[in-house]
């Protein structure tokens, strides 16, 4: 198991090592990141860590928000990703954030307890193997009266994840894209934490326009992903039936023209009262 941990955490750190330059350019994380920070409503002062920062989307417009009497600590895995937010955030002239290469999986002793007033994590929760100790390490960190804001993909969310998930669940292996799929997962994920006065919010994210001579493609792209990791647990015969499951599902759902490969967040944040 510890080993598996390793190699997800290693191909995570590779896959964003390689799009850490075009990262900022994509059509659904800005946006998400965005969609995040507004119903996390940092204030003036307060004092911020950004789980799996990326580029620093959030963390810098919370740096921003924030002012000078705040400050943000932001943390990832990837050095690429880290090296493009420290230059943003060094060109905007912040000297309230500050970035580290951290794994989660190693933060708990990374922060004292009770340091922060917000925890903050946008398209990052996806990827911790560990979600009930890390949901509980942000705990921790936060002061009494702190918040967490976190997102997760719902049920359905991206055809090519939910349909790889779904052919997945038949071969008994449960790939994490749809683990907080619902409103409720979520609720008793964050709950199950210790968080209190819960809240979900459902937000659509218009995607790229996908066509069936895409899929062939898109599934080798899945199979690449860090969270397929799985898969590449199975023997060549399943996985080639599996990929036909896959290719006769999406087949089936996308008209000749294409669908719009439409993506669909949870928005959850939850208090630490005690
Ligand atoms: C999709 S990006 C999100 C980046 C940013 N939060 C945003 O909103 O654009 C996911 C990020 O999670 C980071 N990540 C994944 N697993 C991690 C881990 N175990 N510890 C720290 N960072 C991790 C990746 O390196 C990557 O930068």
């Amino acid at each position: 198991m510890a080993s598996r941990q390793i190699t997800i955490a290693s191909a995570t750190e590779v896959l964003f090592d390689h799009r850490a330059a075009t990262y900022d350019t994509d059509d659904f994380h800005p946006p998400l990141a965005q969609t995040l920070l507004s119903t996390a409503s940092p204030t003036p002062g307060q004092s911020i860590l950004d789980l799996a920062t990326g580029t620093g989307l959030v963390a810098i417009a919370a740096a921003k928000t924030i002012g000078p009497t705040g400050h943000v600590t932001a943390i990832d895995i990837s050095s690429k990703m880290l090296a493009v937010a420290k230059e943003k955030a060094a060109a905007l002239g912040l000297t309230n954030i500050v970035f580290h290469k951290v794994d989660t999986k190693d933060m708990f002793t990374a922060f004292p307890r009770y340091s922060f007033d917000h925890v903050l994590c946008s398209a990052g929760m996806v990827f911790m193997d560990d979600l009930p100790t890390i949901l509980s390490d942000c705990y921790n960190f936060l002061k009494i009266g702190g918040k967490i804001t976190f997102d997760a993909p719902a049920d359905g969310s991206s055809l090519i994840g939910s349909t790889s998930a779904n052919v997945a669940r038949q071969y008994g292996i449960e790939l994490p894209y749809t683990r907080l799929g619902t409103a409720q997962k979520c609720t008793d994920a964050t709950s199950g934490a210790g968080f209190e006065d819960i809240h979900v919010k459902t937000v659509r994210f218009k995607g790229t326009l996908l066509k069936r001579e895409m899929l062939d493609q898109a599934w080798n792209r899945q199979l690449m992903h860090p969270l397929s990791k799985k898969l590449t647990d199975l023997e060549p015969r399943e996985l080639k039936m599996l990929k036909g499951k896959f290719l006769e599902r999406l087949e089936a759902v996308i008209p000749q023209e294409g669908a719009v490969d439409e993506i669909v967040m949870h928005i959850v944040s939850g208090v630490r009262l005690h």
